[in-house]
């Protein structure tokens, strides 16, 4: 049997513990602290319950800590935070009624601690460990949620239909806690998920997709996914991804369930980065496919253009989800976009135009548009695997010399489009843009080099071509006045 009471003789409990006994006050710690400790990973931030106001008990204790400590107060809530050294210490009054972290209503206090823990979400989160002189270390444990955490399961204290109804965002959080921890939901808690799916809807979208993150940062995070698609969950808030999953069969030829693969190519990627953005990419990465998808009796399925139509979806499907409509959102766009080319290449002669292209319009994100792509080959041939995977070192290969030799990566093209309107006397025009567009190209596929050198000439050349006249010629590279562009 473990004695708790040696893990927590330290700091902040020694003094949580010394007010209690001063004020004569019962205080436990519980909830994600405990569950963590337990799993030999303990946090700094911890949760109190006091069997008095949580409120006169953190100020007291904010008088120990001293002038370190910063305590808020809720007093609507009848909850105190005191942040002192890294520690984030949160007390509440032990509630007989339900509990939800951003309930409005008033708290409803003089509970027991088993009031408290019954009405908690899960019996391994509803552990406590007593912090008075009479139970300094002893663990309570009604719901027998260290037989759960040996069992590594996920269930709930009361009847779940009942937890669930307290708070529908606690379905979302049982499937975060078993992807995050690599539990099982216990088969009653299963059930009652799906049986009480629809009321998620009674959440807010922001409480849900912040756990949907969390489940997405985890380190394999298909189990969540498949978890909330078994439910029915999924569904619910992000129909889209389910409409991913499934065969179609014509003539005995079916395409790739794509729900599950791209579960696979996020759990790829999630191998090699942590960066939400880019496993948001990863899911939505083929989320145009249901719509696209056709049947042609020569060459099978084709999801013609859904990298074209996913991106486009993109923005849409960030502002129902309620995530950010920023430049993350225009980052995962981009890669749903640009997510074929390097494949396109791979398949192709890889000239130094296609490269230079690409390097043009993935910019810095080069890098996590190749990982992107090395995640999304899934398939089981190992043969056109070791061939996709040869070719791709190729690609990489050549982005670098490519690079190197003409830098175009967040490149502007040597002429401004000050030079032209001087060079022509031309007003801010269509005009202006068409040439400055006609030198880009012709840089990126190559008849001219990435100088001012060659591109001066070319300009004044399409300038001729659009019948202009050349009126101010200070610009002409030699001379001595002239602006000398930056690359
Ligand atoms: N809790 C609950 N129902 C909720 C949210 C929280 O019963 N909907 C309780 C649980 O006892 C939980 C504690 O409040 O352990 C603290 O909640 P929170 O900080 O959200 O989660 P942690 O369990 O601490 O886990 P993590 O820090 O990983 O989110």
């Amino acid at each position: 049997m473990t004695d708790y009471s040696k893990i927590i003789q330290k700091e902040p409990f020694i003094s949580v513990a010394k007010t209690a006994n001063k004020l004569n006050i019962k205080v436990f710690v519980i909830g994600g602290f405990v569950r963590d400790l337990l799993l030999n990973r303990p946090g700094n931030d911890v949760d109190f319950v006091v069997l008095d106001s949580g409120i006169d008990f953190a100020r007291h204790l904010a008088s120990i800590f001293g002038k370190g400590a910063k305590v808020r107060y809720f007093k609507n809530f009848g909850t105190a935070m005191i942040r002192y050294k890294n520690w984030e210490l949160e007390f509440v009054g032990a509630r007989k009624e339900s509990y939800r972290t951003d309930s409005r209503k008033p708290i409803v206090e003089n509970g027991s601690i088993e009031d408290d823990q019954r009405r908690r979400d899960f019996t391994i989160n509803a552990l406590s460990i007593g912090l008075n002189k009479t139970d300094f270390g002893k663990l309570y444990d009604p719901f027998n949620g260290l037989d759960d955490m040996d069992k590594k399961l996920i269930r709930t204290p009361l009847d779940p239909d009942l937890t669930f109804s307290d708070d529908p965002l606690r379905m979302m959080r049982a499937v975060r806690f078993a992807t995050q921890l690599d539990f099982n939901i216990e088969e009653k808690t299963l059930e009652a998920i799906s049986r009480n799916k629809n009321r998620i809807s009674i959440v807010s979208q922001e409480r849900i997709i912040d756990e949907l993150n969390k489940i997405i940062l985890t380190e394999k995070p298909s189990t969540g996914f498949k978890l909330l698609e078994y439910t029915g969950l999924l569904g619910e808030f992000f129909p889209a991804f389910v409409q991913l999953k499934g065969v179609e069969k014509i003539n005995g030829k079916g395409h790739k369930d794509n729900f599950y693969h791209t579960l696979e190519v996020l759990d790829n990627i999630s191998k090699t980065s942590d960066d939400l953005w880019l496993r948001w990419a990863a899911i939505l990465h083929d989320i145009a496919k249901p719509i696209t998808k056709r049947y042609d009796p020569k060459s099978g399925w084709t999801f013609h253009g859904h990298e074209f139509i996913g991106a486009r979806m993109v923005p849409g499907l960030f502002k129902k989800l309620k995530l950010p409509m920023n430049e993350k959102m225009r980052y995962v766009q981009k890669l749903v976009r640009l997510h074929l080319r390097p494949i396109v290449l791979a398949q192709d002669i890889v000239t130094d135009s296609a490269i230079r292209r690409l390097l043009y319009d993935a910019g810095d994100d080069i890098d996590d548009l190749m990982k992107l792509c090395d995640a999304d080959i899934t398939s089981k041939n190992e043969a056109k695997v070791r061939r996709y995977l040869k070719n791709f070192q190729l690609v990489r290969r050549k982005l670098k010399e490519v690079e190197e030799k003409d830098r175009i990566r967040n490149w502007q093209p040597p002429v401004t489009g000050e030079i032209i309107m001087e060079t022509f006397g031309l007003k801010p025009s269509k005009t202006v843009g068409e040439i400055k567009t006609t030198i880009r190209e012709a840089i990126l596929d190559g008849k001219i080099h990435n100088s001012y050198e060659e591109a001066y000439p070319f300009m004044i050349q399409v300038g001729k071509e659009m019948g202009l006249t050349i009126v101010d010629n200070r610009h002409m590279p030699g001379t001595t006045k002239n602006t000398t562009p930056s690359d």
